[in-house]
Formats: structure tokens, C-alpha cells, sequence
């Protein structure tokens, strides 16, 4: 049977891809940055998972504002990088699991969660971002990816109990898929960061660092919070976060924290990184 064995909660800054394409890893800026996601590229390539079903957000490259699902799922075998202005990122496109999306998409909508098919569709920063802080610059993705669109860009977002209800569910979509596959989750986005308005710039180490507390330690109780909190705390586009909530919901009660990393600045953002690994219910 396939099963979750872990999960990667991390920020998906498009600059982080830019300084990757465009050789500046090793600058004195990002270099920091970087160094914290060596623990995570040995962790990957010794988990070896057979499939990432990849929680993250379109910024209006795939999906303009005259269609937003609120729950998207890739269900092509492949899915190539966006152009978001600049070009498409020169990252090897992402080979789906049909398959097992197809699965997820049939379990997830007669568990009464609206999902959103998608059969073609291009995948911006939210998506490569983390898959190249993770497994560096390869010449293809060394396994396939599952990409779960959610709608945090135009009001009203899906709750962050709506999240983790979400994860719940993909983990029993997961549980009863036949063949014998390592999957792991990977939920992206945040930390706080607010990219427009007065308040541009905001950054609130204080409360990313609450937040990942409590998404290790008391998940439910984190996805009680409502909206505002995040806008509030963490500015506009802090509410990324509640993707976040998706890869927690779909792993044991009690996870052991593989890594826990925290960098200011990156951009405009607070790049936050877990891997949690299941500890038992
Ligand atoms: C930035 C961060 C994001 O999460 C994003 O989607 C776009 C831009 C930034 O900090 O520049
Ligand atoms: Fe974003």
C-alpha cells in the first residue's frame, strides 16, 4: 500500500529561483539562505520518496482571475515550469503520477472535499521553488510530483481548518492507493511576508516561529485560527500559510522534527523550513 512518511513545510520566494538559475547561490545574501537547506537535500536524496504531492499556491500564471478553484489537483503526466514575465524557470518539467492523482481526486471528492481536476496546466515558483531547495538543480526531478493547488491570492481563501481537514483526507486517498509507494508533502508558502500596501516589507519572526511551534506541537489548535490572525500577524501574503496546514494534517499526531530552520531576509519574506517525520498517533 501506499503510505505518507513525512512532510516539508517551506516558503517558496520566486527570487530564491532566481538566484539559483542565475548562478548567485554562493553571494554573500543567499549563501545563508542555502546553508539550511543542505541538511534538507541529504535528507531527500536518503528518504527517497517515489512521489511529493506538492501543496502550493498559483500566483495568476496557471489560473488568471476569471477561473480560481479553491482545491485544484494535477492530474497530467506532466506539468511544465510557468512563464511568469521573465521567461519560464530553466527547471526540467515535472512528471506527474496520473494515476495516483486520479485516485486522490476520486477519494477526495466522494469524501466530500470539491477538488478541482486539472489536466493541463503550467506550475509556477510556488511549485519549483521547493522542489529546487530540496533537490538542487538535477537534470530531471528524481521522482514524480502531484501538484495541489490552493486558492490563497483572491479573498475568501479556504479556512485553515478547511486545510487540515484537507490533509486528513489525503492521507486516507493516500492509505488506500494499492501499489507500494513512499509519498511525502510537501506544503509551501509564507512565512510572513506582505508584498503590497503601507505595510510592505512586513516581517514578524515572532510569529513564525509561534506558528511552527504550534503546527509541530498543536496543529488543531493552530488550524482554529481564523484569517485574520495571519493577515493581521503576518501580513497579506502571510496567509500562504495555511497550506501549511495541509501536509500537517496528513501525518501522525505526533511527528519528530528532522529540521527546523528560520531566515530573514529573503526578498520581502521570512523563509520558515520544517521536515517532520511520523511519530506515531
Ligand atoms: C515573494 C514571496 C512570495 O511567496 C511570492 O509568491 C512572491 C514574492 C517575495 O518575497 O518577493
Ligand atoms: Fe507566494
Amino acid at each position: 500500500m501506499a503510505g505518507i512518511t513525512a512532510g516539508v513545510a517551506t516558503s517558496h520566494v520566486p527570487a530564491i529561483g532566481a538566484a539559483l538559475d542565475n548562478g548567485k547561490a554562493g553571494d554573500p545574501y543567499w549563501a545563508p539562505l542555502f546553508a539550511g537547506y543542505e541538511v534538507s537535500k541529504r535528507w531527500i536524496a536518503e528518504a527517497k520518496p517515489d512521489v511529493v504531492i506538492l501543496v502550493y499556491n498559483d500566483h495568476a500564471s496557471a489560473f488568471s482571475l476569471e477561473l480560481i478553484p479553491t482545491f485544484a489537483i494535477g492530474c497530467a503526466e506532466q506539468f511544465a515550469p510557468a512563464d511568469e514575465g521573465w521567461g519560464p524557470r530553466p527547471v526540467p518539467a515535472v512528471q506527474g503520477h496520473p494515476q495516483l492523482a486520479w485516485h486522490l481526486a476520486e477519494k477526495l471528492i466522494l469524501d466530500e472535499f470539491d477538488m478541482t481536476i486539472v489536466n493541463a496546466m503550467d506550475v509556477d515558483h510556488g511549485l519549483t521553488v521547493p522542489l529546487s531547495l530540496m533537490f538542487g538543480q538535477p537534470a530531471e526531478w528524481p521522482c514524480k510530483v502531484i501538484p495541489l493547488a490552493v486558492n490563497v491570492v483572491q479573498y475568501p481563501p479556504p479556512t485553515g481548518h478547511r486545510c487540515w481537514k484537507l490533509g486528513q483526507a489525503i492521507r486516507r486517498a493516500v492509505e488506500s492507493f494499492p501499489e507500494d509507494l513512499k509519498v511525502v508533502v510537501f506544503g509551501t508558502g509564507g512565512m510572513s511576508h506582505q508584498l503590497q500596501g503601507p505595510r510592505a516589507g512586513l516581517i514578524n519572526a515572532e510569529f513564525d516561529n509561534a506558528f511552527m511551534d504550534r503546527l509541530i506541537g498543536d496543529p488543531e489548535g493552530q488550524a482554529a485560527a481564523p484569517h485574520i490572525d495571519y493577515v493581521r500577524e503576518a501580513g497579506s501574503e502571510g496567509i500562504e500559510l495555511v497550506m501549511w496546514l495541509i501536509m500537517r494534517g496528513a501525518l501522525d499526531e505526533r511527528v519528530r522534527v528532522v529540521h527546523r530552520f528560520y531566515h530573514v531576509p529573503a526578498s520581502n519574506t521570512a523563509v520558515g523550513h520544517l521536515i517532520l517525520e511520523n511519530a506515531g498517533s
